[in-house]
């Protein structure tokens, strides 16, 4: 990991000139920069927002917000594996006849409020947000041409919630748009009859999946296209290549749109934009290549569960965790949350984003915009993580345990005595420190009363100048 961070430093202006030039000029006919193959698509560079991001908010919002029990897999544990849990829930509650589809004039949206919504993800602190267009259910929060009563529109909130949603985030806030969309879906007819073909057949990109993918990108232009749900099937039969060769030549958003690397079975951690590699990836030591940590505040579900209890909803100190350690490594977080059939984002939600953007607004300058630094966390204090701003001579050390002695001891950084400078972010003032042998220093932290504290749940030191 330390020969790459080398050698991105020497890289590093060189690339930076390259990614400041305007894109070749030259006839539209002939700029077409990126062919239908891994190797070329793989090599875009990712748009360079994407990284300064480092937080997004993730949005599980369907059908499957109805019957709001056990995942966002309801209908599929429900209907296909035959869940215990799943059959009693039904039996207890809903006539015996009645059908997952019986669920969507039920998802009423009633007090579905975008502009609401952008105000709190805005509070968030997050730099962008990706909702889901499309679930594995295959029912669609926009009125797509091709799933024909099978959408927003047609069936429950009889609203274009994507177009509000886009509206309202582009309009009152500075977050970049994003869709998540799943390719497969779990039960469509021509999805099933090309997997019996062993996906020989290509009956359901061709006269859905495809169209909805060009459909949804012209009508609400989304600058992270987060794809899911390959089905088992290689990306060939998703055409996928053939469409991301189009997304970065030619579609409206061409210059400014991220994905993902789910195109396909075995494309995760391998191809297309930054990687996921599974769901909660979050692998604690630097990756060579721009990664995404998506995770759900809930542990256990990524949709909204009336069945959730106090417990299973990561404490804002977790979170906070979550996101220092994931930035440290070089990723973003994609932080999740479910809201209701009514549309309503529920307080606990509230509470955990709104705690989010407190701590970011003393703390963000430790993690917008940063570098990983040559570690990423202390070698002697556990609960360390560092980040870095090269070009200001800056190195953040983000401690989640305020020590009891009053003094924080770093391994890592070596400070040169009348030039580096220690300050906690929040309090501003310098603080004293020593150097000890060979590495590290001692940082003697300001007493503080707790309502004097910047923030409860981690803190900053900027150190100027450190090696
Ligand atoms: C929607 O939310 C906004 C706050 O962003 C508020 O001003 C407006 O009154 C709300 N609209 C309705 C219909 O409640
Ligand atoms: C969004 O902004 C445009 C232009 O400023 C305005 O015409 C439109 O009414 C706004 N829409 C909403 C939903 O705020
Ligand atoms: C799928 O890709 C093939 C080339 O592999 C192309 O001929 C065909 O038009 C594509 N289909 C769609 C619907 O994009
Ligand atoms: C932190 O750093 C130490 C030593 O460099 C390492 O052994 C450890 O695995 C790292 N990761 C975590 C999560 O503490």
């Amino acid at each position: 990991m330390l020969s790459w961070e080398l050698a991105r430093t020497r890289l590093a202006l060189p690339l930076l000139l390259l990614l400041l030039l305007p894109p070749p000029p030259g006839p539209a006919s002939c700029a077409a920069p990126y062919d239908p193959t891994w190797e070329s698509l793989d090599a875009r560079p990712l748009p360079a927002w994407f990284d300064q991001a480092k937080f997004g908010i993730f949005i599980h919002w369907g059908v499957f917000s109805v019957p709001s029990f056990g995942s966002e897999w309801f209908w599929w544990y429900w209907q296909k594996e035959k869940r215990p849990k799943f059959v009693k829930f039904m039996k207890d509650n809903y006539p015996p006849d009645f059908k997952y589809e019986d669920f969507a004039p039920l998802f009423t949206a009633k007090f579905f409020n975008a502009s609401q919504w952008a105000d709190i993800l805005q509070a968030s602190g997050a730099k962008y947000v990706v909702l889901t267009s499309k679930h594995h259910e295959g029912f669609t929060l926009w009125g797509s041409e091709y799933s024909w009563n099978w959408n927003a529109m047609d069936e429950g909130p009889k609203r274009d919630i994507v177009k509000e949603l886009e509206v309202a985030i582009r309009n009152k806030t500075d977050l970049h748009f994003g869709l998540y969309y799943s390719l497969f879906e779990w039960f469509h007819p021509l999805f099933l009859e090309d997997e019996s073909s062993s996906f020989r057949k290509q009956k359901f990109p061709i006269s859905k999946m495809l169209p909805e993918l060009y459909e949804l990108v012209k009508k609400y232009q989304p600058e992270v296209l987060w794809s899911d749900g390959d089905g088992g099937a290689p990306d060939n039969y998703w055409n996928s290549t053939n469409f991301l060769a189009w997304l970065y030549n030619e579609s409206p958003v061409r210059d400014t749109v991220v994905t993902n690397d789910r195109w396909g079975a075995g494309c995760i951690c391998k191809h297309g934009g930054y990687y996921t590699c599974s769901d909660r990836y979050n692998p604690g030591h630097l990756l060579p290549h721009k990664w995404e940590n998506c995770m759900t505040i809930d542990k256990f579900s990524w949709g909204y569960r009336r069945n959730a209890d106090i417990g299973d909803y990561f404490t804002i100190e977790e979170l906070v965790k979550q996101l220092v350690q994931t930035v440290a490594c070089g990723g973003n977080l994609l932080m999740n949350i479910g809201p209701t059939l009514d549309g309503t984002i529920s307080a606990i939600f509230e509470e955990r984003l709104r705690q989010m953007g407190t701590w970011l607004k003393v703390n963000g300058e430790a993690i917008y915009e940063t570098h990983p630094w040559r570690s990423q966390n202390d070698s002697v204090t556990p609960d360390v993580w560092y980040t870095s701003k090269p070009k200001e001579k800056l190195v953040y050390a983000i401690f989640l345990k305020w020590p009891a002695s009053g003094h924080l001891f770093l391994g890592q950084p070596r400070g040169i005595l009348g030039e580096t400078e220690v300050k906690l972010l929040g309090h501003g003032k310098q603080l004293n420190w020593i150097s000890s042998k060979p590495d590290g220093i001692m940082v003697e932290l300001p007493q503080l009363s707790f309502p004097q504290m910047p923030c409860n749940w981690g803190w900053a030191l900027a150190l100027t100048n450190v090696t």
